[in-house]
């Protein structure tokens, strides 16, 4: 059975493919020529990340395409209740790249309470003839251990951003619109095990109490935080949106920044994505990521393998 990787898979992704008989093309075949390719090639299942679109056209004019595979969470890109009407299974990888996002959660926060973001900017040109200034402008960081984390959203990220703040000492407070109770499990690399019972606090709870907050929630119709939730947030809060730029108000957060009440922001999603606005990219106590959550080495190999194993439980 033959597979199109149409925008790259990882080679333990290939390698676990193959162990289990499937033939794997890894070539990048243009948008408009990808129904010819499919149909010429035999292709019957067909892998895409975020750049490739899989709409009707493709699943009505491709009869032998069984499956259609997103490496990663986001299935925008995909038409997914059409092709699953007309009896072609859509598969993704929502477990691949929680800990590769909530690492970059903590990029963020330790890089925004040591001013790394603003540092990294002006020591290339000034580093040389204002080292003794600029010592004294970053002199007044914090440290994370001891203050609380909000966490927005509670599912599999926001879980895995847990896990890393209780292990370096800092208390969790969750909001989540669903989950009442959960245990945390932390796992060492020796094997050893400790469970935190933790329980769901009301929104405003979290955001009166957190001396940082991060966002984890899936698309939202409306803002998840703007105006009236910055009013509550402790003053010199610090914000971390890694989820999605429709949850995060840009323009309240702007203000929020401007009056103190926002110490600091980081961002690895956006409102206006992929140009986000001036005003975000140019303030400088914004700590800016272009989208690159999930993208680590280790999360494409993970990536790859969930895909080897559910393709093989389905189609082999
Ligand atoms: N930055 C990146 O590269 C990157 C990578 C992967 C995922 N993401 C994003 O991260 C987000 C979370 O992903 P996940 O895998 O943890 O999803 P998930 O479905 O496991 O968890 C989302 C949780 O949010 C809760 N929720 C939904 N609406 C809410 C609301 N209004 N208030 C409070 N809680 C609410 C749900 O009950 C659920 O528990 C998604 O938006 C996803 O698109 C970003």
């Amino acid at each position: 059975m033959r597979i199109l990787a149409n925008d790259g898979i990882s080679q333990a992704g290939i390698d676990a493919l193959k162990s289990n008989g499937f033939e794997v093309l890894t070539v990048n075949v243009a948008q408009n020529q990808l129904i010819d390719y499919i149909n010429k090639h035999k292709i019957e299942a067909l892998l895409v990340r975020s750049a490739t679109e899989v709409r009707k056209d493709i699943i009505d004019q491709c009869p032998e395409l069984k499956l259609i595979g997103r490496g990663g969470v986001g299935m925008d890109n995909i038409d997914v209740a059409y092709a699953k009407e007309k009896g072609v299974h859509v598969i993704n990888t929502p477990e691949a790249s929680s800990e590769s996002v909530a690492e970059l959660v903590f990029a963020h926060l330790y890089g925004a309470v040591r001013f790394l973001y603003d540092s990294n900017r002006t020591m290339p040109l000034d580093g040389d003839t204002r080292f003794k200034d600029l010592k004294k402008d970053y002199s007044s960081g914090s440290e994370l251990r001891g203050k609380t984390l909000g966490i927005i959203g509670f599912g599999k990220i926001g879980q895995a951003t847990a896990k890393i703040a209780l292990g370096v000492g800092m208390k969790v407070l969750y909001h989540d619109s669903e989950i009442e109770e959960t245990s945390v499990i932390l796992k060492f690399y020796d094997d050893q095990t400790i469970t935190f019972n933790l329980k769901n606090h009301s929104k405003e709870d979290v955001l009166k109490s957190a001396d940082f907050i991060t966002l984890h929630v899936p698309k939202q119709k409306a803002y998840v935080i703007s105006k009236n939730e910055f009013k509550l947030m402790k003053d010199g809060v610090g914000i971390i949106n890694t989820a999605r730029g429709g949850a995060l108000d840009e323009v309240a957060l702007i203000d929020a920044m401007e009056s103190r009440k926002v110490a600091f922001a980081g961002l690895d999603v956006y409102e206006s994505e992929p140009k986000p606005e001036i005003k975000i990219l140019m303030h400088p106590d914004i700590s800016l990521t272009p989208h690159i959550g999930a993208a680590t080495k280790e999360a494409q190999d993970r990536i790859g393998v969930e895909l080897a194993t559910k393709i093989s439980s389905l189609l082999k």
